[in-house]
């Protein structure tokens, strides 16, 4: 059985009084939200002490947005794994397509991370998905089915969760339709060991698109960027019908 997984990803917003004041409003809206709907929320290194002290007894689980592949060491600037779970993280993205774009991450790293974040119990969400001109060229498949192949070497599909972020679709309010991201999201299951790895759609998610995109056979969640940072819209989009 595949595991429904609703993940809002609050990327570089939000102080630590702005994520206790999303969290008054957002822990009600969620305490009747079916319990086998996995929710999670990823904020900035700063928020993750207060979310951790916050969601205790909730069951809402605590996502990173970034993983070294390193215990420790002279690493500016990034976040080891030890650091994340010793705080009750769970859950860490990695390979974003912002990281991708703007911060030189490459497969082979995106590998590293992936096994690192594996080896210390997190469960990583991996983030895959094409540039408006490689889908224009008809590049889509061709692009994710490498992504996932040099992603996953190595990686534990017991312990994983895909995302598919289209990049042309993420902050542009242009979403995917859903049956296209259905049919994509499709072709990575072939491409699987594991067709039980949970695999969530990302682009341009809001509260009136939701049921539709969850309705799609092969979407087993979404990643949520803009909508997961009001909480009423985000406990919409985790109260799907
Ligand atoms: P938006 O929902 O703001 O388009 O962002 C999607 C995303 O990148 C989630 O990781």
């Amino acid at each position: 059985m595949r595991k429904t997984v609703i993940a809002g990803n609050w990327k570089m917003f939000k102080t630590q009084a702005e994520s206790e004041d999303f969290l008054k409003s957002f822990l009600p809206a969620v305490q009747e939200t079916p319990t086998e709907r996995e929710i999670i929320l990823c904020v900035p290194f700063t928020d993750l002490n207060v979310l951790s002290r916050n969601l205790h007894g909730s069951r809402v689980m605590l996502g990173a947005q970034n993983v070294h592949w390193q215990d420790e060491g002279a690493f500016t600037g990034e976040i080891s794994p030890p650091m994340l779970t010793e705080i009750g993280v769970r859950y860490v993205v990695i390979g974003h397509s912002e990281r991708r774009q703007y911060f030189g991450e490459t497969d082979e790293t995106v590998n590293l991370r992936l096994k690192s974040a594996q080896k210390h119990g997190l469960t990583p969400i991996l983030c895959v998905g094409e540039t408006k001109q490689q889908r224009d060229r008809g590049e889509t498949e061709k692009l994710i089915a490498m992504q996932i192949e040099r992603d996953l070497v190595g990686v534990d599909q017991d312990n994983l969760v895909i995302a598919y972020e289209p990049i042309w679709a993420i902050g542009t309010g242009d979403t995917c339709e859903s049956k296209e991201a259905n049919r994509v999201i499709g072709l990575i299951r072939t491409q699987l060991k594991n067709p039980d790895v949970p695999i969530q759609y990302g682009g341009s998610v809001k509260p009136n698109l939701i049921d539709d995109i969850m309705a799609q056979p092969e979407i087993d969640g979404v990643l949520v960027g803009g909508a997961s940072l009001e909480a009423e819209s985000f406990a919409r989009i985790v109260n799907y019908h």
